[in-house]
């Protein structure tokens, strides 16, 4: 049996526990929790959990208690580096959901409580092991661009309402939309390119569709805009628009914050990487339906390489041969396979027969370039991005 703790069992470390975790290693056992919110998570847990599970005061005491095999931490973005940080002491494999960090402090303390920690991280990227990204990474380290020169990378979001309707639209939660979304996007950009970003210059749009002056506390059962309002569950239900379709929390309310503490409609950067060359990258939260599109395009003088993960398709094109090639991947899997690859990393660390593929490092740099792009967007020009290892 492979026994598991759980520092803030939610939804989504509840997803990948029930679910891709499961699928790799059914003898595992969720032991140990810390969760001040113990009659949620008891709802949540799956049956063969049930039984043996014990709640802990506090992660020392679970640490101590508990004899676990592997951590896995889920709670909210402004917890994860406090705990990561807590957890590093020992040396039992942990889980880690991005980002890791929400601020500079935060993620300096973590690079430093990491320094010479024995604790095995998989941060939760899985954009970055999905087999899609692996294989675009496969073809351009075999030179199928040349040398690359250029990346450029969108992530239109077809469930972007989420931000805005959810807890999610907490920034003191989340630090925003460069932190919550696009440390994915950076870290597996980094990936295909083999290399660090080292200077960001960024823009962020907010306030022109989400957010406004509607009352604190509103939601839809409340409200006497619902025959109007496309967001409204009735109108997304007759325009097949997606969200919450049943009463949530107003998109349109003061409660979604202001100024630069309000989640971005959409923000793009403009990234350079250490050998000079560079890329662009564009999220989108209002995109809806059929407009929803995530992946990149690699360029160098000897070919391009393109791939989308909602297209399940990846394209190279030869620039100077008469040939091009379409591949496409099966399967409809959660995160496009990267879940599955994740849980497979993760229980192989435990296990002792694998390394982990998004080491603490890969969360770090990530986070370094989000705070660059925040920073930018907030203050104009480019920032250098703080690179791990860096002297404070
Ligand atoms: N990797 C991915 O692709 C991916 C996808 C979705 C969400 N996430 C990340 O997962 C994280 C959790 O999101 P969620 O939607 O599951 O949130 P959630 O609110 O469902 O879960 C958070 C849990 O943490 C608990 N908690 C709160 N304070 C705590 C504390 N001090 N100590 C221990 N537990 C505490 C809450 O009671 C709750 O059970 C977020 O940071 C989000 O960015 C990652």
């Amino acid at each position: 049996m492979t026994r598991l703790g759980v520092v803030g069992y939610g939804r989504r470390i509840h997803g990948m526990i029930a679910g891709a975790f499961r699928q790799i290693d059914a003898d595992l056992r969720v032991v140990a929790i810390v969760d001040p919110d113990e009659a949620a998570v008891r709802e949540r847990l799956q049956e063969c959990d049930r039984g043996d599970v014990v709640f802990y005061e506090s992660i020392d005491a679970m640490m101590r208690g508990a004899r676990l095999d592997a951590v896995a931490v889920g709670t909210r973005c402004n917890l994860h580096a406090g705990i990561a940080s807590e957890l590093s002491a020992f040396e039992v494999p942990l889980f880690l959901e991005k980002p890791v960090a929400i601020t500079m402090d935060q993620a300096v303390a973590l690079e430093h409580a990491f320094d010479g920690s024995r604790c095995p991280v998989v941060v939760s990227f899985p954009l970055r092991v999905s087999p899609l990204c692996r294989l675009a990474r496969q073809y351009i380290e075999a030179g199928a661009v040349g040398e690359a020169l250029h990346v450029d990378a969108v992530n239109y979001v077809p469930y972007g309402t989420g931000y805005w309707e959810q807890p999610y639209r907490d920034f003191s939660v989340t630090g925003g939309l460069f932190l919550q979304k696009a440390t994915h996007d950076f870290d597996y950009l980094m990936y295909l390119m083999g290399q660090s970003v080292t200077r960001i210059a960024a823009m962020a749009t907010r306030g022109r569709i989400y957010g406004g002056d509607k009352p604190a506390g509103l939601r839809c059962s409340q409200c006497d805009e619902t025959d109007t309002c496309p967001e409204s569950p009735e109108n997304r239900r007759r325009n097949g628009s997606g969200g919450t379709l049943t009463d949530h929390m107003c998109l349109f309310s003061v409660d979604c914050g202001t100024g630069e503490q309000l989640n971005e409609d959409c923000s793009s950067a403009l990234l350079e990487f250490a050998d000079g060359s560079h890329g662009v990258y564009s999220q989108v939260f209002y995109a809806r339906r059929d407009a929803g599109a995530r992946g990149a395009t690699v360029s160098g003088y000897a070919g391009t390489v393109s791939f989308d993960w909602y297209a399940n398709e990846l394209k190279r094109v030869r620039h100077h041969h008469p040939f091009s090639a379409t591949e496409r991947a099966s399967g409809d899997m959660s995160h496009f396979g990267g879940d599955i690859a994740l849980a497979d990393d993760f229980l192989g660390v435990v296990h002792g027969t694998r390394c982990s593929r998004t080491p603490i490092e890969t969360g770090l740099q990530s986070v370094y370039a989000c705070l660059a792009a925040r920073d930018s967007a907030a203050g104009g020009g480019f920032v250098n991005v703080r690179q791990v290892g860096a002297q404070s």
